[in-house]
């Protein structure tokens, strides 16, 4: 929870204003962060989750137990169809926890966040 909060702080979001910072926790018990980055090109902005996603899997981690999804906003941020799909791919029942800034949470499965997921099962 603390490195999520604290990675909001490098958010690079001139755009939307909204700052995201998520933290993933390897089950080697690493954690590694992300936050959002957003584009003068809007479609290319970059989730926080994905960034972390990113990040882990770019050091050799790729199973994880949980993530922690903090904003700036005054509410929970939940996290985007894209991101759940990317997060996903490597950890289908992971345990999320969304957190706002006014102290509000949310705590939930991925499975129930992306039910009937595409899976790389399905390529074959
Ligand atoms: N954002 C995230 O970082 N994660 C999500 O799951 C949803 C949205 C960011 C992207 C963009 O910088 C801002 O929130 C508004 O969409």
């Amino acid at each position: 929870m603390k490195r999520a909060v604290a990675v909001l702080g490098k958010a690079y979001s001139p755009y939307s204003k909204i700052r995201v910072g998520a933290a993933l926790l390897a089950d080697d018990g690493r954690i590694f962060t992300g936050c959002n980055v957003e584009n003068a090109s809007y479609g290319l902005t970059l989730c926080a989750e994905r960034a972390a996603v990113v990040a882990a899997v770019s050091e050799g981690a790729r199973k994880f137990t949980a993530i922690v999804v903090a904003t700036n906003l005054e509410h929970v941020l939940m996290p985007c169809g894209a991101c759940r799909q990317v997060l996903s791919e490597f950890a289908p029942k992971l345990r999320v926890v969304v957190v706002g800034a006014d102290g509000s949470r949310r705590e939930m499965s991925l499975g129930d966040l992306l039910p009937d997921a595409f899976r790389s099962i399905d390529l074959t």
